[in-house]
């Protein structure tokens, strides 16, 4: 085809037919390819008279242009077609690949019936913040420095003079509610607490419920009856309980709660009974109440906090507190479906 034959290059590539990626591959290499006719008609520029090489160049180009959209276009409809093609031989009522769906760990299938049991008593959540001042975690709770019952509790220090810790309890959370809520209070404080701890019983990094009972009158009638009503929803009412007094600073009677439950032992394979504290409670010390903002000639109550992790081994029977934090899939997945 000759230079002049302009119009006739712009119909043959309106009108020609593509139907496939080949065909449409040999139109691009004859317009566009190296040796195609748009490179060819580029190199004649310099043959043309210099008056005519602008209208010249503009027509190669309008050539160029309506080749580049139609290759384009033409790409666009075969692959759209593909597609369909594609999904129609889709069948939608094949079996998808098997994924695990997740579960709940079992110490939050624990913590969270804690909760519930709670609740049908009024209980309401409060949670705080798990970096705490000496204040919160000691003093308020009538530990004033160099109080040996410090020792007690093995504490991870973040910070010295002003000493910043990881909370070694949740009772610290009783004290950040008694400095911002007017009694009545009846709270429950789920969360992960700190010690420098461990055995199969012991695990530096565990989780406790704190619960705090604040009102006119409250006896310690009231907090056995709490906790009695608790273990029995959590266990079934022939749970055997036994309460030991004890000390703690911040409560006055103090008292501890064991219950008997039954472990396997691996070396025999037998089941054998023994005592676990499962729970610290007490009428709350009147110096807490008055470190805390609240008159305790008007005011009495009690607290009590629960170790989360021996409730989950009560409750399943698990030997060792390790077992929960090494995410063995064939540890957890016996508590899928638990809710
Ligand atoms: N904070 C105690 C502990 O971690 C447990 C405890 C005992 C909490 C008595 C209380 C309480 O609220 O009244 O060992």
């Amino acid at each position: 085809m000759d230079i002049n034959n302009f119009e006739e290059y712009l119909k043959e590539i309106e009108q020609t037919t593509l139907d496939s990626k080949a065909v449409l591959e040999e139109f691009r290499l004859k317009y566009l390819g190296k040796k195609g006719i748009i490179p060819a008609l580029f190199s004649k520029m310099k043959e043309v008279p210099g008056e005519l090489k602008k209208d010249f160049g503009a027509r190669v180009n309008e050539i160029k242009v309506k080749a580049e959209e139609k290759i384009e276009a033409v790409k666009e409809q075969i692959e759209a077609l593909e597609l369909k093609k594609q999904s129609a031989d889709l069948d939608l009522s094949l079996e998808g690949a098997p994924f695990s769906a997740g579960s709940l760990h079992p110490l939050t299938i624990i913590r969270n019936r804690m909760v519930d049991i709670f609740s049908k008593l009024g209980f309401v959540v409060a949670e705080d913040i798990e970096i705490v001042d000496d204040w919160h975690n000691f003093s308020a709770l009538n530990m004033p420095e160099d109080h040996p019952a410090r020792d007690m509790q093995d504490t991870f220090f973040i910070r010295k003079d002003p000493d910043i810790v990881l909370r070694t309890h949740t009772s610290s959370v009783q004290v950040r509610v008694m400095q911002n809520q007017k009694p009545p209070i009846r709270t429950i404080s789920p969360g992960r607490v700190y010690r420098k701890d461990s055995d199969a019983t012991h695990a530096p990094n565990f989780h406790q419920i704190e619960g705090l009972f604040i009102d006119k009158d409250v006896s310690f009638a009231d907090l056995k009856q709490t906790l009695f009503y608790f273990v029995q929803e959590m266990f079934g009412k022939d749970i055997e309980v036994r309460f030991r007094p004890s000390y703690f600073p911040f409560t006055e009677p103090s008292a501890e709660m064991d219950i008997k439950w039954k472990k396997i032992n691996h070396e025999t394979g037998k089941e054998e009974a023994s005592w676990m504290e499962i729970l610290g409670c007490g009428m709350v010390d009147p110096a807490v109440l008055e470190n805390c903002g609240i008159n305790p000639q008007e005011y009495s109550g009690f607290a009590f906090g629960i170790g989360v992790e021996r409730i989950t081994m009560v409750k399943y029977k698990i030997p060792d507190i390790r077992l929960f934090y090494e995410n063995d899939l064939r540890f957890l997945k016996q508590f899928a479906g638990e809710i």
